[in-house]
C-alpha cells in the first residue's frame, strides 16, 4: 500500500483516482479536510476497499505513527498543504503549521517508521515531496526557464513555507538517509480545482455572469500543467526516480494570464454561449495587484524526460478544453464547493470511515 497526504484536495485526489485505475495497490489516504478537501472528489471510490480514508492532520504524529504501524506503506506521497499564494498573504500561519511545522513532523514520523524496516523493504521505500516551482522565485523576461539549478529565492508566504519544506526533506535525506524525492512543478489545472484559483474561478465566475478579475496588467506569465500530466510524472518518479533528486515537472505551455482567461471566454462562447450573445470576454475586470506578485514561472522539465522519459501528453489547448467541458458536465460539484455543501459530504458518505 502506499500512503498519500492530501488526497482529498485537487492534485491530489486526481493522483488517488489515476492511481487506483491503473494499479491495485491500495491506497491510505490522510487528510484534515481543511477548506481545500472535498471528500466529493472521491465519491466514485466509496465502496472500494483499496481506498482506506482517515482524517487527521500530517502534524499529529502519535495518529501518523499509528497509521504508518497498522498500514505498513511501501511509500509516501506528500500532497498536504496550504496551497493557496493570496490566503498566504493574508493569513500566513496555517502555511507555517501544515507546510513547515507539518512537514517537519510526517518526516520524523515516517523516519521513525523506515528507520524499523527490514533491510529489503527499507531500502525499497520512497518519500516522495511534491512541491512547487514558485521556490525559484520569478524569472526575468527573457531569463532561461527555472531548472534544478536555480536558487531558491520565494517571495510569498506560501512559496517560503514550501521553500522551507523542501530544505526539511533535503536534510532529512542527507542527514538521516531517508529516502527522499522531491518534484517541483508548475501550474496545474484541471477536474476538481478549487475555484479560488485562477482557472476555475474564472469558469465559475464567467457562468454565473460575474467579473473575471484579472490581477494588474494581466501579463504574469504561468506554465500550465494538466493535473493528469503530473499524476504521471508522479508515479514515474516514484516508480524510477534516484532518491535524493529533484525533478522539475512542467507542461511546456507558458502563457500570460490574460491570454489563458480570454482562451476560457472563447471556448465557453463556442460551448456555452451568453444568452445575451455577446462575449464572455466583456466580463473581463482588471484589479489591483497581489502584492509581491512573481511576474514569470517557466519550467525546464528536461531532467524528468532524459532520465525518466516523461513528457507530458497534454497541450494547453486540448487540456483546457477538457477542463472546460469537466467544468461545464459539474456544475453540481461547483455548487456545492462554492455553497459549502461539500462540508456535510464526509458526514453522509463516510460516515463509518474517517478514523484510524
Ligand atoms: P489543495 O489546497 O487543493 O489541497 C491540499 C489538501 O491538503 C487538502 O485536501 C487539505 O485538506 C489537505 N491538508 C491541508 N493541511 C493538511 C494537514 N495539516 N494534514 C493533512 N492534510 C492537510 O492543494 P493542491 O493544489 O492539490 O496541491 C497539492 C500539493 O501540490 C501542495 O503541496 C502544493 O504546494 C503542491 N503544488 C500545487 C500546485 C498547483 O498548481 N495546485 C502546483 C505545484 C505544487
Ligand atoms: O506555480 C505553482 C503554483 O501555482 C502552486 O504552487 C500553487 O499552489 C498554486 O496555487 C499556483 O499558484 P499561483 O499563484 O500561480 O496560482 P493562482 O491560480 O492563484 O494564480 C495564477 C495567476 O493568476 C497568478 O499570476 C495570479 C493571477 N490571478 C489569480 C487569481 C486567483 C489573477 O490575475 N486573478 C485572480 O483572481
Amino acid at each position: 500500500m502506499i500512503l498519500t497526504t492530501g488526497g482529498a484536495g485537487f492534485i491530489g485526489s486526481n493522483f488517488v483516482l489515476d492511481w487506483l485505475a491503473g494499479s491495485d495497490e491500495p491506497v491510505l489516504n490522510l487528510d484534515k479536510l481543511t477548506y481545500a478537501g472535498n471528500l466529493e472528489n472521491l465519491a466514485s471510490l466509496c465502496a472500494d476497499p483499496r481506498h482506506v480514508f482517515v482524517q487527521g492532520d500530517i502534524g499529529d504524529a502519535a495518529q501518523v505513527a499509528r497509521l504508518l504501524a497498522k498500514h505498513r506503506p511501501r511509500a509516501v506521497v506528500n500532497f498536504a498543504a496550504e496551497s493557496h499564494v493570496d490566503r498566504s498573504i493574508h493569513g500566513p500561519e496555517d502555511f507555517i503549521q501544515t507546510n513547515i511545522v507539518g512537514t517537519y513532523r510526517l518526516l520524523e514520523s515516517v523516519r521513525d517508521y523506515w528507520s524499523g524496516l527490514a533491510a529489503v523493504e527499507k531500502s525499497a521505500f520512497r518519500f516522495l515531496h511534491v512541491s512547487t516551482d514558485e521556490v525559484y522565485g520569478s524569472l526575468g523576461r527573457i531569463d532561461p526557464p527555472f531548472s534544478e539549478a536555480n536558487r531558491y529565492e520565494p517571495n510569498s508566504p506560501y512559496s517560503a513555507s514550501k521553500a522551507a519544506s523542501d530544505h526539511l526533506v533535503r536534510a532529512w535525506h542527507r542527514t538521516y538517509g531517508l529516502p527522499a524525492l522531491t518534484t517541483n512543478c508548475s501550474n496545474n489545472y484541471g477536474p476538481f480545482h478549487f475555484p479560488e484559483k485562477l482557472i476555475p474561478l474564472c469558469i465559475h465566475n464567467a457562468l454565473a455572469g460575474k467579473p473575471l478579475p484579472i490581477y494588474g496588467d494581466g501579463q504574469q506569465r504561468r506554465d500550465w500543467l494538466y493535473v493528469g500530466d503530473h499524476c504521471s510524472a508522479i508515479r514515474r518518479v516514484l516508480e524510477a526516480g534516484q532518491v535524493g533528486e529533484v525533478y522539475n515537472v512542467g507542461g511546456g505551455s507558458e502563457k500570460a494570464n490574460l491570454e489563458v482567461v480570454t482562451t476560457l471566454c472563447d471556448m465557453l462562447d463556442a460551448l456555452n454561449p451568453r444568452a445575451d450573445g455577446r462575449s464572455y470576454r466583456e466580463q473581463i475586470a482588471f484589479v489591483a495587484d497581489r502584492p509581491g506578485h512573481d511576474r514569470r514561472y517557466a519550467i525546464d522539465a528536461g531532467k524528468l524526460e532524459r532520465e525518466l522519459g516523461w513528457k507530458p501528453v497534454e497541450t494547453f489547448e486540448s487540456g483546457i478544453r477538457k477542463t472546460v467541458c469537466w467544468y461545464l458536465d459539474n456544475q453540481d460539484w461547483v455548487r456545492n464547493v462554492t455553497s459549502g455543501a461539500y462540508r456535510d459530504w464526509v458526514g453522509r458518505q463516510y460516515g463509518a470511515q474517517g478514523g484510524d
